[in-house]
Parts: C-alpha cells; structure tokens; sequence
C-alpha cells in the first residue's frame, strides 16, 4: 500500500482530485466508484472546480456508488443519490444515465443487487475505487463480520455507523437502518483503490487497517491483499502511525 501523508485536509482533497483527474487523462472513459460521507466532499469541490477551469471532462466517465439507503425516496435530501447530485453530478458534464448507485426503493432488494453486481461487470469494473474509512473498519457499508467474498448485498447498520450518520439527520433514530452496499469483493475488484482518511478520530482505524491481521472484524484490512491501494492519510489521521 502507497501511504501518502497530507498536511491537512484541503492538501489531502488537492490530491485526491488531482489522482482522479489523472486516471481520468490515462483513459477518458474510466469506471469511478465513488464514496459518499463526510471525507471526499474536498475532492468533489476540487473535480468541480477542475472542470469549471475546463480541464477536466467527465463526458466518457461512468460512475458507481458504493451504497444508498434502504427505504429513503431518491429525491429525500439525505439519499445518497442527492448527495452525490448536489455535490458533483450537477456540476459537471457527466451524463445522468452514465451515474448509478444501487436503487434502496426497489421492490425486490434482492434482485437489485444482483442486478448492480452485473451492471458493474457489464461496465468492464472500476477502474480507481474511491474509499472512506468508519471508525469501525467499515468500507462501503460493509460492517463487521461481513465475508470477504461477499458482492453488492443488502446490510443492516452497525449501531456505531448509525451514530456517525445521525448527524445529517434531525435524530438518531431518522438515519435508515438497513442500506445497500458494494460486497468487498466487489470493492477488491477494482483495479486501483484511494482511501481517504481526515481526522484525529480516524487514527485508530488506520493503524487497525494498516497493521491489524486481515479479519472480517475489521473489513478494511481486507484492502490489505489488494495490489494496488494509495491511501490519503492528512496528519491528524496518521498520528497513530510510526
Ligand atoms: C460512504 C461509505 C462509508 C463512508 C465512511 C466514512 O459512501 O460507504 O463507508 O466512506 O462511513 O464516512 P465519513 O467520510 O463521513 O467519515
């Protein structure tokens, strides 16, 4: 794993935008797998921005979602498609059939991961994965104890997940408790991953990803076997780190 420590997060959102740009210039109709949450909202404000200087086209891209809620409209403010609506897709060229995210109002759930799962191979994979970290160890909404092998799945969310979401909804008790996810497979299938990390309250569940034995206790150790895995640590994040 190439560990890059940024000074602080602006620095770490700098660069994250700038290795997606690049993937972007390798291969103009890259596969992104794209992140919600607090850490890439950085990164997406500098993609914007990149393309608002028009240096950077997503004309070609296709993007996919690691997760959505179960049970949210997709126009409720706090779905992850607005999310990803408001902070990116509306404010670039990427066309709206070319984004995905699993759908959390399906009537048949289960038949909507699967279908998510082909729609990814049909896409030819991600190409660059862009990851957050839960304090938990959670990648995606892979909580713990979630099977390595496991591909796009419906999850129920960890006690701790729904506590750190509670605070973009008015109580704890509005976060949904079930959502859809990307397996860990499916995340390990992409062919390079970024893992974002900011904060002081992420310092543990670095050093745990980083230097913990892979266990499904933990899922982000997982990204351990992957060849391919940059992470984008600012400071705070790698102060437990030596
Ligand atoms: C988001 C996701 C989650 C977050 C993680 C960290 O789509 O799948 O795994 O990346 O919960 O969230 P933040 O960045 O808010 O700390």
């Amino acid at each position: 794993m190439d560990i890059q420590i940024c000074k602080n997060y602006e620095n770490l959102s700098t660069k994250a935008c700038a290795h997606v740009s690049g993937q972007i210039a390798k291969k103009e109709n890259s596969v992104l797998g794209l992140a919600t949450g607090g850490t890439p909202e950085g990164m997406y404000k500098k993609l914007v921005e990149q393309h608002r200087k028009g240096v950077l086209s997503f004309q070609q891209v296709t993007t996919f979602n690691l997760d959505e809620y179960i049970g949210l409209p997709a126009n409720h403010p706090l779905s992850y498609r607005v999310y990803m609506k408001d902070r990116f897709f509306s404010k670039v060229d990427l066309s709206v059939v070319n984004t995905h995210l699993p759908d959390g109002q399906a009537a048949d759930l289960t038949a909507e991961c699967a279908r998510y799962e082909a729609l990814l191979r049909e896409a030819g994979g991600v190409d660059i994965q862009v990851l957050g970290l839960g304090h938990n160890g959670h990648i995606g909404f892979n909580e713990p104890g979630t099977p390595f092998a496991s591909t796009t799945h419906i999850v129920e969310l960890d006690g701790k997940t729904r506590e750190a979401n509670a605070r973009y909804f008015d109580k704890k008790s509005d976060v949904p408790k079930k959502a859809i996810t990307m397996g860990i497979e499916t995340i390990l299938a992409a062919g390079e991953i970024l893992v974002l990390i900011s904060g002081a309250d992420k310092a543990e569940a670095l050093r745990d990803m980083l230097y913990r034995e892979m266990t499904t206790e933990f899922p982000a150790t997982a990204l351990q076997q992957h060849p391919n895995v940059t992470i984008l640590a600012d400071e705070q994040a790698a102060k437990s780190l030596h």
